[in-house]
């Protein structure tokens, strides 16, 4: 009795692992593994590196805002990435922000201020998919924490738009992108070497520009890991310390008894 239950007991769990091994392994040759990328924010230490978000920033602004909104942040928020007050006002002006209605019960444009929410390329889902080949542009302010791979994941596909294997169908109107599931992306290219300056003078390479966009998106899907990481660290140091002082203390009041 004994031994069959175990027999069929070890051939399920033998048939289990098969099929997970099976499954691993077609998963594997649909998409190559993310390569690992370091990234100033990692670990419990980890921070923004402000220079790449606002090099980052740039890159939002010159490329990806024409296609893909952040809903959720306002200009005020981009003080976190190091601008000053007059710096944040004067990179809200550069855009439009619709208000109103004014007297005559109109919306009006007129330049946003800090306290508006950064507009986004289109008025609506279904605009943005007309205008893109019927697949609206995702919001980039919760991407990189919405995708598996998280940062790694967004800086593969943006370096991930390689030429089609032989033999590959490519769907018209598509695109080949290595790390994209199924890889029919309806994301043309965005990026390309020199895209655009930057004022610091870092080289503005593809892999330099994906780097930075993504610090740039990870700080927007987390705009509150630094605080977190900071606090997290002194409570660490209170515990270390509360220990040491229970520790002396415990050794003081039992110190007479023997
Ligand atoms: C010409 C328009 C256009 C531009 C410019 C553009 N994108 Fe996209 N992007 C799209 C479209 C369309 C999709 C939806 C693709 C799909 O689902 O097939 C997309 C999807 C994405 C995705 C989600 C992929 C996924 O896993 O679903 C990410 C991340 C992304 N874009 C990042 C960027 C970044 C970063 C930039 C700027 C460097 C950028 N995009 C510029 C049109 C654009």
């Amino acid at each position: 009795m004994w031994p069959t239950r175990l027999a069929k007991l070890v051939a399920v769990a033998a048939g289990a692992l098969g099929l997970l091994l099976i499954q691993q392994q077609s998963q594997a040759q649909e998409t190559p593994p993310l390569p690992q990328q370091q990234w100033s924010f990692d670990g419990i230490f980890g921070t923004y590196d402000k220079a790449a978000m606002q090099r980052g920033f740039q890159v939002y602004k010159q490329i990806c805002s024409a296609c893909h909104a952040v809903k959720h942040l306002y200009f005020r928020d981009l003080a976190a990435l190091g601008y000053t007050e007059d710096q944040v006002k004067a990179i809200a002006a550069t855009d439009q922000c619709t208000d109103g209605p004014n007297d005559q019960g109109q919306m009006y444009q007129r330049p946003c201020r800090p306290s508006d929410p950064i507009p986004g390329p289109f008025p609506n889902d279904k605009a943005a998919a007309v205008a893109n080949g019927g697949v609206a542009p995702p919001d980039q302010s919760l991407i990189v924490k919405a995708r598996d791979g998280g940062p790694d994941y967004v800086y593969a596909l943006l370096n991930g738009f390689t030429p089609a294997p032989k033999g590959f169908q490519v769907v018209s109107g598509k695109y080949y992108n290595e790390y994209f599931p199924a890889h029919n992306i309806s994301m043309p290219p965005p990026l390309s070497d020199g895209a655009v300056a930057f004022a610091d003078g870092t080289k503005a390479t593809v892999p330099q520009m994906a780097h930075d966009v993504v610090t740039f998106l990870a700080w927007a899907s987390e705009p509150n890991l630094d605080a977190r990481h900071r606090i997290g660290v002194r409570v660490f140091l209170f515990l270390i310390v509360g220990v040491g002082i229970f520790y002396a203390a415990k050794r003081k009041i039992w110190a007479a008894v023997h």
